[in-house]
């Protein structure tokens, strides 16, 4: 996925606009199975990678629908990786009518904003997808917990977080969700692992054919 990337980045099709096409196919589908979305509680928890400006953009989207999106980032803002998920937080922090935003760096102020996930009627797990190594640190790993408590449905982006996306195996703590909305190709560990993806939906993010091509050919 990450040499895909960087060809279609040589043709002129950006990461921002890969990074809008993933949030935006998300935030239909979720449309489409919750129409009446107006004034419907949405969580995105989100890490600090692409996984997580994937969900920035999802919320910014559902708030367009009329939804009402809190943010819950596991780090702070500064922490944020890249150019693309840095311009959508930024973005998100301009939506101060439609958008509430939280930084959880710590178990402590993530435990202050735990009814916020647990109450919500749509939770969105951007905590972590490819980028995922080694054993799930705190905040993240109770995110998972609080995730996997919640009333709400339960939606994934790309990946279930703790789910290995080569192997399918399974940290400590993974997400068990409702669907899971990946991008562009299923990724291996995604298969028969119905128990914590539910189901899985592909969707295109406006990767040229000739990209793929040239990574993988
Ligand atoms: N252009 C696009 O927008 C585009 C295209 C394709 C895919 N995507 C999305 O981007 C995702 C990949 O993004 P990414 O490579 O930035 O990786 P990521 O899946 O977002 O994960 C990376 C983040 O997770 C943290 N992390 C990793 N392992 C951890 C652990 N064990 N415990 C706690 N934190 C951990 C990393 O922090 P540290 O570095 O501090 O560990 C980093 O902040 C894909 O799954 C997909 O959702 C985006």
């Amino acid at each position: 996925m990450r040499r895909i990337e960087e060809a279609a980045e040589a043709m002129g099709v950006s990461r921002l606009l890969l990074m809008e096409n993933a949030g935006r196919g998300l935030s239909d589908i979720i449309v489409e199975l919750r129409p009446a979305i107006e004034d419907a509680r949405v969580v995105v928890v989100a890490g600090t990678g692409n996984n997580g400006g994937d969900g920035f953009v999802a919320a910014r989207h559902l708030a367009g629908y009329g939804a009402r999106p809190a943010v819950i980032l596991l780090g702070e803002a500064g922490q944020i990786k890249t150019d693309e998920a840095r311009a959508n937080w930024r973005i998100l922090e301009a939506m101060r009518e439609t958008v509430r935003l939280y930084e959880a760096p710590s178990l402590e102020s993530l435990r202050r904003l735990e009814a916020i996930i647990l109450e919500a009627d749509i939770v969105i797990d951007g905590i972590f997808g490819t980028g995922i190594r080694g054993a799930v640190r705190e905040p993240h790993a109770t995110a998972i917990d609080l995730i996997n408590r919640s009333k709400g449905l339960k939606v994934a982006i790309d990946l279930p977080s703790g789910l290995d996306p080569a192997t399918g195996e399974v940290r400590e703590r993974v997400v068990r969700a409702d669907i899971t909305v990946t991008f562009h190709r299923a990724k291996k560990g995604l298969l028969d692992r119905q128990e914590y993806t539910g189901c899985v939906v592909v969707k295109p993010i406006g990767v040229p054919p000739e990209a793929e091509q040239r990574a993988l050919g």
